[in-house]
């Protein structure tokens, strides 16, 4: 893997849990384009390992997440590049939130524009206490272009939405905690540990399982209520057709602790 991305692969000590590192820290990890390439094929590697259970995507340094796409490159935008820009970034984060494994965000610090963009599209998102998130686009002339719009309502309401995009004011972790935005705080300096645990956790279940919950929930954003409860039944009865589905009911029964194999 090339500079502006670190993919740690899973090992003995972190069984089950990919690490990606956003890579360009004196730049706060700014998403440039060629960042997004190698986020996509680290995404893409992921998906294709069977050894990762569960992938947990950080910044690299002591003060950012993301501070956003790389402005320098936005800048050069006209309004046909201005939306291939936008699709570009959007594909990336749909292949994370579509990757069929768990992803957590630990948010290390700035998670601003697409910063902040990147962590919504991850399925969960613990943060440091000292992180900041904001969609200050409109202080740009813009709008958030990598999904900001549909997943900012959905995590924490029209209201806190509008609020946030069209004042493009920054929040603290606290706040961020306070209104859903992300699921949990911790020190800064126990932040990857802590969301490292809770991966492995993750890791440890069974895999079909994991992979049926993140398809059945994301359909509630995509479909209507009545077609949201037609796909849950067709995906609980494939689930019950899985080998791990038996294990795990049999142990129940049995008294002792599953082993779950992905089949
Ligand atoms: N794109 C490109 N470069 C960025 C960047 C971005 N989104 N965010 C930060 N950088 C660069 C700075 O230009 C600076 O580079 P330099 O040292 O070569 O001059 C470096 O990262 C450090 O940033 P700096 O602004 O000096 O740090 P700070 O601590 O003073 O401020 C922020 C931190 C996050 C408040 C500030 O960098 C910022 O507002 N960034 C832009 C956030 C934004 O608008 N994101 C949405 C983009 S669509």
């Amino acid at each position: 893997m090339a500079h502006t991305i670190l993919l740690d692969l899973p090992t003995d000590g972190h069984a089950g849990v990919a690490v990606i590192t956003l890579n360009r820290p004196d730049k706060l990890n700014a998403l440039n384009a060629e960042l997004l390439r190698e986020l996509h094929a680290a995404i893409t590697t992921c998906q294709y390992d069977p050894n990762v259970r569960v992938v947990v995507i950080t910044g690299s340094g002591p003060k950012a997440f993301a501070a956003g796409a790389d402005i320098a490159e936005l800048h050069a935008n006209d309004a046909v590049g201005g939306k291939l820009f936008a699709e570009r970034g959007q594909a990336v984060f749909t292949a994370i939130e579509r990757l069929g494994k768990p992803v957590i965000a630990a948010v290390n610090g700035f998670a601003l524009g697409g910063g902040c963009e990147l962590a919504m599209a991850c399925h969960m998102r613990f943060a440091a206490d000292s992180a900041r998130f904001g969609q200050p686009e409109i202080n740009l002339g813009i709008i958030p272009g990598y999904g900001g719009t549909q997943r900012l309502p959905r995590l924490v309401g029209l209201a806190k939405a509008y609020e946030l995009i069209l004042a493009g004011d920054m929040i603290d972790a606290a706040e961020a905690l306070r209104i859903g935005l992300v699921n949990r705080v911790y020190a800064a300096a126990d932040l990857l540990d802590q969301t490292l645990a809770f991966a492995q956790m993750l890791a440890a279940k069974a895999p079909l399982a994991l992979y049926a919950c993140l398809e059945a929930a994301q359909a509630s954003a995509d479909v209507s209520g009545l077609e949201g409860l037609y796909i849950e039944a067709s995906i609980f009865g494939r689930t019950c057709g899985s080998e791990d589905f038996k294990e795990g009911t049999r142990a129940f029964l049995d008294k002792r602790t599953p082993s779950f194999h992905g089949r």
